[in-house]
């Protein structure tokens, strides 16, 4: 399996990444992105209203790798008013001329509402790839309507136990690529008795099969940790593949009935 892939806008993308969310700013994020930097990570998800993105950005200059070499990910904060501003202040926090993918963090407001600052902020080459986060199928549908940049990805909560299938579809049909976000489901799911199951046989553990259950079903994942040693084993999922029939036990874990929905309950 390769490690990256190429988003519609032609832009490539490696699909696995560190997510930061609920890491605090300061030494925590700034260890956690250095660990990630070092076990081979080349993709950090952070947010405007995950309040370390100022941690990130000293992370990733202290490390000496270059800046081209990683992918970064900031997402707007839509109880803003205007993205393009709110990038602004991401740039000078991250301490970088661009973000790799600036997505609107969920559709506050409606799903339209950002969109003509997105575009904005990718035309003026400040954002590479533009996107959107906590997308159902009805929300990808009117930001298509009004698009003149689609939307290259929508990151979405998505695990065995949240498997939106017609979410999945409906956005992969449309070219817009799907990123896992919780593929651990915050830690929740790492007990499930058949994840121990098949982590058991594979020799390997459940965040690891959890992990690898988002790549083998196409998407881009985000496991977050704030440990140095789950960071290095999160990056252990390209050595294994799991069987046809352990990915149909995972996907029978689903709990969404293969939804269409981002979420079950928002809090927009
Ligand atoms: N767009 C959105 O609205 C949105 C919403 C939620 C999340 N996200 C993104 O997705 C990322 C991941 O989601 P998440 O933060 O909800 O959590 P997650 O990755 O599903 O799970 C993280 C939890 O699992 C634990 N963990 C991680 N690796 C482990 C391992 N190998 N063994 C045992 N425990 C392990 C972590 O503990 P330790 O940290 O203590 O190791 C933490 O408690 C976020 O950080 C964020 O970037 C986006």
């Amino acid at each position: 399996m390769t490690t990256t892939r190429t988003l519609a806008d032609g832009r490539e993308i490696p699909v696995l990444g560190l997510g930061v969310w609920q890491v605090r700013d300061g030494r925590e994020c700034a260890d956690s992105v250095r660990w990630a930097l070092e076990a081979g990570y080349r993709h950090i998800d952070t947010a405007q209203a995950y309040g370390n993105e100022d941690s990130v950005g000293r992370a990733l200059r202290d490390s000496g790798v270059p800046r081209d070499e990683v992918y970064i990910t900031t997402k707007f904060n839509p109880g803003r008013k205007d993205p393009v501003a709110e990038l602004d202040g991401s740039l000078e926090r991250l301490g970088v001329e661009f973000v790799d993918l600036y997505l609107v963090h969920w559709p506050a407001g409606g799903p339209t509402r950002a969109w003509d600052g997105m575009q904005k902020a990718q035309r003026s080459g400040q954002a590479r790839s533009i996107g959107v986060s906590n997308f159902g199928t009805g929300d990808i549908d009117a930001v298509l309507a009004v698009a003149d940049i689609p939307p290259a990805l929508n990151q979405i909560q998505f695990s065995p136990f949240e498997y939106r299938r017609d979410l999945r579809e409906h956005c992969e049909s449309r070219n817009i690529a799907v990123e896992a976000y919780s593929p651990l489901g915050t830690g929740r799911h790492l007990d499930d008795k058949e994840v121990a199951a098949i982590a058991e046989r594979q020799g390997r553990t459940p965040a690891q099969i959890l992990i690898r259950w988002s790549l083998q079903r196409g998407l881009i994942v985000l496991p977050k940790s704030t440990h140095q040693d789950r960071i290095a084993q999160n990056a252990e999922v390209f050595d294994f593949e799991l069987t046809g029939d352990e990915l149909a036990a995972l996907d029978a874990l689903d709990r969404t009935g293969g939804t269409g929905r981002a979420l079950e309950r928002t809090w927009w």
